[in-house]
């Protein structure tokens, strides 16, 4: 079956009824997506599908035929998130730790402290406590936003230079993980 996966095409054989989470740990290898409770509650196996948070664990792979997904790895250790949730001490175990950036990830630039609530509902962590986790977040977005404020005004500067297309930025959404996540921290 045919998708994007962090980025490449390609071409993956498996049960279209396998889940995404296996497949990515088994078939393709990459072992960064997490499994905790396998049943959709605690966000360990987040990835993103078409720039939206989903929980691998309950996607079935046929319904990702054509579609992008990405994956912690996709972020290549070099995301100004992953960056931030070692600076502030946002990951202990680490068990949660991919699934909270990828959620972390899909939330929409200049995310406030709740939207970043809201985001992160549906991610569990049973050792930081989330406030390393919270600042974490927001010192990355703050850099991202620092970063195309700094882009923008250079590209504003070289007129005669082409410009780059940004890369997508995911949103928040608002399927069911996204109200579940909202009715979690409404709690
Ligand atoms: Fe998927 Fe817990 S393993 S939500
Ligand atoms: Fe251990 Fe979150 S760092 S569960």
């Amino acid at each position: 079956m045919k998708l994007r996966l962090n980025g490449k095409q390609v071409d993956v054989r498996a049960h279209p009824m396998k889940r995404l989470l296996d497949v990515l740990r088994e078939e393709c290898g990459l072992t960064g997506t997490k499994e905790g409770c396998g049943e959709g509650e605690c966000g360990a196996c987040t990835v993103l599908l078409d720039g939206q948070a989903v929980n691998a664990c309950l996607v079935p792979f046929g319904q990702v035929r054509g579609r992008s997904v990405k994956t912690i790895e996709g972020l290549r250790g070099r995301h100004p998130l992953q960056q931030a949730f070692v600076a502030e001490g946002g990951t202990q175990c680490g068990i949660c730790t991919p699934g909270m950036i990828m959620a972390a990830a899909a939330l929409p630039k200049g995310a406030t402290l709740d939207n970043v609530r809201v985001g992160l509902a549906g991610n569990i962590c049973r050792c930081t406590g989330y406030e390393g986790i919270y600042r974490a977040v927001r010192k990355a977005h703050r850099a991202r936003l620092t970063a195309s404020a700094s882009a923008r005004s250079d590209s504003a500067r070289a007129t005669a230079r082409p410009r780059r297309s940004a890369e997508r930025e995911g949103g928040q959404g608002s399927g069911p993980r996204a109200q579940a996540r909202a009715k979690r921290a409404a709690k």
